[in-house]
């Protein structure tokens, strides 16, 4: 079936509204395909619409989910690790786009890629914390914004006074916990390392400075079950 790449005429003249098509997608991600197979590799797309990109390079990370989550000599994947792998690899995409329509359907259409890998793998050992986990995750990370100024914008697209920001979720231990660090999109975007870190390599890591060091972005921090993930925090 064809794929819809334009909703209506008014929005393409209003933000620019066109959808990338498939298989353009995949042949753009193929340039950097190494990160794209990588479970903890993260990935923003700034004017996400819903998803083109993202959706994609969810379905490549569930991938290396289920191999990183197999034992040697087995077939297929043991249930918790591929959840925890599962939840990592989700936790490592962003989106930020202006209307909240494609925010939404952004939102689900990842969630719906995530719930049937989970599903089928974990079959009856898929529990209801870990679905409300994601939720929690994609409600943080795929954000209804302007890209330009980095600000929130309310229903009509125009900025309100919450910076956007962003969560960096790692998973250091070996069980469920995971730690939470929030940094505004705006200081993470102008930080003399990230210019140095995109000339040098071409890519970045919106989270780290060339020596790994966060700190003096960070809002708030939190480390926290991630089954119990919707009792902290927004
Ligand atoms: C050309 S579409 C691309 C959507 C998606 N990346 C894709 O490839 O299918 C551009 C998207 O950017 C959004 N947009 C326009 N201006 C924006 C801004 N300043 N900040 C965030 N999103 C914006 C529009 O709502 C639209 O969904």
């Amino acid at each position: 079936m064809a794929e819809k790449q334009v909703k209506s005429k008014q929005r393409v003249a209003d933000h620019g509204e066109v959808f990338t098509a498939e298989r353009e997608v995949n042949a753009m991600l193929d340039l950097v395909k190494q990160e794209t197979e990588r479970v903890d590799s993260r990935f923003l797309e700034p004017a996400c619409g819903e998803g083109a990109f993202l959706v994609e390079i969810l379905r490549r990370k569930l991938n290396a989910a289920k191999k990183r989550a197999t034992l040697p000599k087995r077939k297929s994947p043991e249930a918790f690790a591929f959840e925890k792998q599962s939840v990592i690899a989700i936790s490592g995409v962003y989106g930020i786009d202006l209307l909240m329509d494609n925010v939404l359907a952004c939102r689900e259409r990842l969630y719906r890629i995530w719930e049937q890998e989970y599903d089928a793998v974990c079959k009856n050992e898929a529990t209801d914390e870990c679905r409300q986990a994601v939720r929690f995750i994609l409600n943080r990370n795929i954000v209804c914004g302007n890209a330009l100024t980095m600000m929130c914008v309310d229903e009509n697209q125009k900025d309100t006074k919450a910076p956007i920001a962003f969560s960096e979720w790692t998973f250091p231990f070996n069980d469920t916990r995971v730690q939470r660090k929030d940094y505004s999109f705006a200081e993470l975007m102008t930080s003399a390392s990230m210019e140095d870190e995109i000339k040098r390599t071409g890519q970045m890591d919106i989270f780290a400075d060339e020596n790994g060091e966060v700190e003096p972005l960070l809002l708030r921090q939190y480390i926290f079950d991630y089954r119990r993930m919707q009792d902290y925090g927004e």
